[in-house]
């Protein structure tokens, strides 16, 4: 275990509060969960989620965006990319998701999460059907011809060392609740893929 992942407190007693999440889900008529997003740079996680995000205030349910870019400039600003940091990355993150759904919100996390272990560690301290992984399928090919930010070109000039695709890893996800082929759908038929599967699974009611 690192040091960032090893509990330092002693003398800690969990307090209980008097209102339930099933209080709190009550009164936002819907359940909290997180839809994970995970794939490559430049795959369209923070797209898709900033487009789910809207269609979900449209229709009156409580969402909120953790997009990795944004998060890394405060909460995780003393973290880089190395394998470590990346995982501190996702740990952090994943307690961050476990309480904005315990707070009853509909969690869009925007992450690249390259490593299996890492997310499946994020599944395993939700609750049993908190954690919907999304893969955001994209061929780097397109990822690189994209290139929104200008960082595969830097990466490929070897400015950017350990970029993820390129000389870093992305282990895809075994078997996710959902996969979006962002090369082969549109925007808004992500968003009505990801809206689909939370109202056939409960999470949201019927449009
Ligand atoms: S993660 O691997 O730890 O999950 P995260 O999603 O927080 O990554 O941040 C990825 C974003 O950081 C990328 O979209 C890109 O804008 C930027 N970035 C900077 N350096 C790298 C790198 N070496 N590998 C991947 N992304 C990088």
């Amino acid at each position: 275990m690192s040091t960032e992942t090893a509990r330092k407190a002693t003398n800690i007693v969990w307090h209980q509060g008097n209102v339930t999440r099933d209080d709190r889900e009550k009164i936002l008529g819907h359940k909290g969960c997180t839809l994970w997003f995970t794939g490559l740079s430049g795959s369209g996680k923070s797209t898709v989620a900033v487009a789910v995000e809207k269609a979900l205030w449209e229709r009156g349910v409580s969402s909120f965006i953790l997009d990795g870019d944004n998060i890394r400039h405060g909460l995780n600003s003393n973290l880089g990319f190395s394998p470590a940091d990346r995982t501190e990355n996702i740990r952090r993150i994943g307690e961050v998701a476990k309480l904005f759904t315990e707070a009853g919100s509909v969690n869009l996390t925007a992450f690249i999460s390259p490593y299996r272990d890492d997310r499946d560690k994020v599944r395993a301290i939700m609750q049993p059907g908190d954690f919907i992984e999304v893969l955001i399928d994209c061929p780097i090919e397109e990822c690189e011809k994209r290139d929104v930010k200008g960082l595969y070109k830097k990466a490929r000039a070897g400015e950017i060392p350990e970029f993820t695709g390129i000389s870093a890893p992305y282990e895809a996800p075994n078997k996710p609740e959902l996969t979006l082929r962002t090369a082969e759908k549109s925007v808004d038929e992500c968003v009505v893929a990801c809206l689909e599967y939370l109202e056939s699974k409960g999470y949201i009611p019927a449009a």
